[in-house]
């Protein structure tokens, strides 16, 4: 079992996307009320108080769209700040990335991790559940400035889905070879409200690379990273490419992290939430910090015990929370 030390913070559940592989048409979402989002206070407190003395030193805050979050800059900053803090990344679609790109990097944001299916504004914006004006160029603006700022390494994230964005492999991968972009191509997921997209199936990674492998040649590559990509490289490119190979895969048993929802519940595991830990309402009557501390260790110790055969047992139907809910 691996050190548990990586906890991905959900920001917000809430999303200006409604990518159809994430919150389909006719999905109801159940939106998480305002006054039961934890504070920035509130999360600091956890971040400071409970998850780095139980040995958590790497940070990701994902959503729903975590720009989207009131005073995200500030709880960066906050997290940043801890010396205990090792990494710190966001995941974002980077719709409103371009006018925040440089107040992120100034609080001490210093990696990101961008959503981008595709390189057509038309198959784009279909994926993304747009039907107004493109929102391509404005995505594609946001990862040109997050490049000019100076974020490192800048990943961009492509969940591949039959029929829809698969002939666009070689031309997503080749972003990686000019400029020191890492591209990561995702296997779908059919996890919460996924099951009401309409789609046929999931495009295995080995396919991938087999194509890729063709075209140009594949060796090994390495890039700063917590997460279950493999990592590869086209031979002399300067940026990588990863395959995060969930269906074809289980990396279970390479995991290294934890989920915080937005109201502030512990999730051992993405898939299953048993033994979840409600921290908003812990918080709010007062318990302390080191009452959370044991807490926290006890769900540390059940999920090297969890059976991940058992994994989806925990999330199903109208119980699970989605991507978007959970945060990816
Ligand atoms: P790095 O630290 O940059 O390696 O990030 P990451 O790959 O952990 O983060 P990102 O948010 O970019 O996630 C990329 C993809 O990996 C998303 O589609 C996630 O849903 C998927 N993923 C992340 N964590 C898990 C996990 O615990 N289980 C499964 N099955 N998929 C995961
Ligand atoms: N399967 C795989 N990846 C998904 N993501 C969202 N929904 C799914 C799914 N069903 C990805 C997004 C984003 C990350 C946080 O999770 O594309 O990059
Ligand atoms: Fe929003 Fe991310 Fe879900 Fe797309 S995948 S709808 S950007 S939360």
């Amino acid at each position: 079992m691996n050190r548990v030390d990586y906890l991905r913070i959900s920001l917000i559940d809430r999303c200006n996307f409604q990518c159809q592989y994430c919150m389909p048409e006719g999905a109801e979402l159940d939106y998480i009320q305002q006054q039961d989002v934890l504070t920035h206070d509130e999360l600091i407190t956890l971040v400071r108080e409970v998850f780095i003395p139980c040995g958590f030193t790497r940070f990701r805050l994902t959503g729903g769209e975590p720009l989207l979050r009131r005073g995200v800059v500030d709880i960066v900053r906050s997290i940043a700040n801890c010396p205990e803090t090792e990494d710190l990344s966001m995941t974002t679609n980077a719709f409103l990335l371009a006018g925040m790109a440089h107040d992120l990097y100034d609080a001490g944001l210093r990696r990101i991790n961008i959503s981008l299916d595709s390189l057509e504004p038309e198959t784009f914006d279909r994926m993304s559940g747009n039907r107004g004006r493109s929102r391509w160029q404005q995505v594609w603006n946001g990862i040109q400035t997050a490049h000019r700022v100076g974020f490192n390494p800048l990943k961009l994230n492509v969940v591949v889905i039959p029929g829809i964005n698969d002939h666009e492999i070689l031309d997503l991968a080749a972003l990686s070879i000019e400029r020191e972009w890492h591209v990561r191509f995702i296997e779908f997921m059919p996890i919460g409200n996924a099951g009401l997209f309409n789609h046929s199936g999931w495009v295995n990674s080995e396919d991938l690379r087999q194509q890729i492998r063709q075209r140009w040649g594949l060796t090994e590559g390495q890039v700063r990273g917590n997460g279950p990509a493999d990592v590869f490289q086209i031979p002399g490119a300067r940026g990588t490419l990863g395959f995060i190979s969930q269906m074809s895969e289980c990396f279970c048993d390479r995991c290294n992290r934890m989920r915080l929802s937005a109201d502030g519940w512990l999730r051992p595991c993405l898939l299953n939430e048993t033994g979840q830990i409600d921290f908003r309402t812990a918080l709010r009557s007062g318990i302390s910090p080191s009452t959370l501390q044991a807490q926290v260790q006890q769900l540390l110790t059940f999920k090297s015990e969890i059976n991940f055969k058992q994994r989806e047992s925990g999330t199903t139907g109208i119980y699970g929370r989605t991507m978007s809910q959970i945060g990816g």
